[in-house]
C-alpha cells in the first residue's frame, strides 16, 4: 500500500509547507497551518470526453482567429456587462467575491435568469426549492435557466455534458470537490483543482463559467492567493449591510477595464441597477443644513456626486473624538491638522464626526475639498448655499490641487443642476462654455475669503 501523502497549507493564504508550525511565513497568522492529504488518484479520461464532444482547440495563426460578430455574452443586466467590459467573454472564468449575505447568489441567480441562453446553475449550498423560493422573489424568468445541486465536480461535468450548457455558475467554489485530491471540500488543495479543472472546461469548450467565492474575514477571496491569477476575472461585491447599496468592482479582467463599477440597490425584489447614482446618493432636504457639502467624485469612469456630512461639537473628555464612516480617518486627520496650521481654526478641542451618506465607502481625494467645506460650516453652524459643490484635493501645505476628469465632473454637477462649483486654479479645463459658475482657488486661504 503507498503512503498517503501530505503537506501542510496555510488555510488563510494558502502558503505551503512540509511540516506543520504554528505560525505561517508568509501572511504572519498564528494556527492557520492544517495538514491536507494531497495524493491525486489517476485521472480518468471522463472528463477528456466532455471536451473532446465539443470543440476541440487547435493551433491557430493570431490573423485566422475570428471573434464573430457576438463574441460577448451580453446579460440583461446593464451593470454586470459595463463591470465585465461589455459582457462575458467565451471560454472566460470570472470570480465573485463578496461577504456573506451581501447578494452573491441573488445577483448570479437574477442574471441567469434573464439569460436567454443555456445556462447551468449548480449550487453546493442550498437546495433546488430554496433556489426556487429566491428566484420568485426576483420576477424575470427565463425557461433556459437549469438548477443542479451537487457538489461533486465529477457528476457536474457528466451533468454538463448531458445539457450542453452554453454558461456554466458555480455557487460556491468552496462547496465543491474532486475525487483526485482526498482532502475535504473548502481546503486549500481541493479548491486549487477544482477550480483548474473548471478552467480548463471553459478554455476547451469556450463556455463562460462564473465562480462564486467566499471571503475570509479581512476581506481576501477565502483560498490560495493563486485563485485570483488563475481565473480571469475578479469582481467584488460590496457594501454595508445594513444599507440597500451595493457596488460591483472589477479587480482584475483581462478582457476590459478595472475601472467601471457597478452600483445596485438591494429591494424585495432581487437588485436593481442604479442608472444615476447621484439622484439616490443626496438626500433632498427643503433647506440646507449646516455640516453637509456635496462632493463630485469619480467611482471608476463615472462622475458621481455624493453628500458629506460633518458634525463639530465641542470636546466632553480630555482627547477629543474623530470618528468616520466611509472615509479614511487618516485622512480626516491630516485635514483638520491642515486647517489649524494654514487656517488657524482651532479644532483641537471638538469633537469630529464625519459621514459619507447612503453607505458608500469613497477613497477618492477630490472629496477632500468638501469634507473641509463641511467641517467649516459645521463649525460655524452656517450652511452650504444649495447649489454649490467641490471637486479638489487639499495638501499638506493647505493648497488646492487639481483631481483627474475635471471635465466630467463638471459636466455631472453642471447636469444635476448644481450652479457653483470649486475646484483648483491649476485644473485644465478644456471645456469652458457651460451654464455652471466654475471657481478655481489655490490654497485654503482663498477659501476661506470666497465663502465669507
Ligand atoms: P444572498 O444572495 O443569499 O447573499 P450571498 O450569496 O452573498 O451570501 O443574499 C441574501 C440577502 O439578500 C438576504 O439578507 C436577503 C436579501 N434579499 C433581499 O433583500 N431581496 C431579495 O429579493 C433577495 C433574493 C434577497
Ligand atoms: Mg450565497
Amino acid at each position: 500500500m503507498s503512503k498517503v501523502k501530505t503537506t501542510f497549507f496555510c488555510q488563510s493564504c494558502g502558503a505551503q509547507y512540509a511540516k506543520w508550525q504554528g505560525q505561517c511565513s508568509s501572511c504572519k497568522e498564528w494556527n492557520t497551518i492544517a495538514e491536507e492529504v494531497v495524493q491525486k488518484s489517476e485521472k480518468k479520461d471522463w472528463m477528456e470526453n466532455t471536451i473532446q464532444a465539443r470543440r476541440a482547440s487547435q493551433p491557430k495563426r493570431v490573423q485566422d482567429i475570428e471573434l464573430g460578430t457576438d463574441h460577448r455574452f451580453k446579460t440583461h443586466d446593464r451593470e454586470f456587462n459595463r463591470v465585465v467590459g461589455g459582457g462575458l467573454v467565451p471560454g472566460s472564468v470570472t470570480l465573485l467575491g463578496g461577504e456573506p449575505g451581501i447578494g452573491k447568489s441573488t445577483l448570479i441567480l437574477q442574471i441567469a435568469l434573464e439569460l436567454s441562453f443555456k445556462t447551468l446553475y449548480v449550487s453546493g449550498e442550498e437546495s433546488q426549492q430554496q433556489i426556487k423560493m429566491r428566484a420568485d422573489r426576483v420576477h424575470d424568468k427565463s425557461d433556459q435557466c437549469f438548477i443542479l445541486t451537487e457538489t461533486k465536480t465529477q457528476t457536474i461535468f457528466k451533468h454538463i455534458k448531458d445539457l450542453d450548457p452554453q454558461i456554466v455558475v458555480i455557487d460556491s467554489i468552496q462547496t465543491l470537490h474532486t475525487d483526485y485530491i482526498d482532502s475535504s471540500a473548502g481546503s486549500i488543495s481541493q479548491i486549487r483543482e477544482c477550480t483548474s479543472e473548471l478552467i480548463k472546461f471553459a478554455k476547451e469548450t469556450n463556455t463562460p463559467v462564473i465562480l462564486i467565492g467566499h471571503i475570509t474575514k479581512d476581506g481576501q477571496i477565502a483560498g490560495p492567493k493563486i485563485l485570483e491569477h488563475m481565473v480571469d476575472t475578479v469582481l467584488q461585491f460590496e457594501g454595508d449591510r445594513n444599507h440597500v447599496f451595493r457596488v460591483l468592482r472589477a479587480n482584475k479582467n483581462r478582457f476590459g477595464s478595472t475601472h467601471e463599477l457597478g452600483i445596485y440597490e438591494m429591494q424585495g425584489s432581487g437588485l436593481e441597477g442604479i442608472e444615476n447614482p447621484s439622484d439616490v446618493l443626496i438626500s433632498k432636504k427643503d433647506k440646507s443644513l449646516s455640516g453637509n457639502a456635496i462632493a463630485v467624485t469619480m467611482e471608476g469612469m463615472r462622475p458621481m456626486l455624493v453628500e458629506v456630512q460633518a458634525l463639530v461639537s465641542s470636546a466632553v473628555y480630555g482627547t477629543p473624538q474623530r470618528s468616520t464612516t466611509g472615509f479614511n480617518a487618516k485622512r480626516l486627520n491630516m485635514l483638520l491638522a491642515v486647517l489649524e496650521k494654514r487656517a488657524g481654526f482651532k479644532l483641537g478641542a471638538k469633537d469630529v464626526f464625519l459621514n459619507i451618506a447612503g453607505g458608500l465607502s469613497v477613497d477618492d481625494p477630490a472629496i477632500d475639498l468638501a469634507v473641509v467645506a463641511a467641517i467649516l460650516s459645521s463649525n460655524a453652524d452656517t450652511p452650504i448655499p444649495s447649489g454649490v459643490c467641490f471637486a479638489a484635493e487639499v495638501g499638506l501645505s493647505g493648497e488646492i490641487r487639481p483631481v483627474n476628469r475635471i471635465d466630467q465632473r463638471i459636466m455631472e454637477a453642471e447636469k444635476l443642476g448644481y450652479k457653483r462649483i470649486f475646484i483648483s486654479k491649476y485644473s485644465k479645463i478644456s471645456n469652458k462654455s457651460s451654464s455652471i459658475e466654475v471657481i478655481t482657488l489655490s490654497e485654503i486661504g482663498d477659501f476661506l475669503q470666497e465663502i465669507n
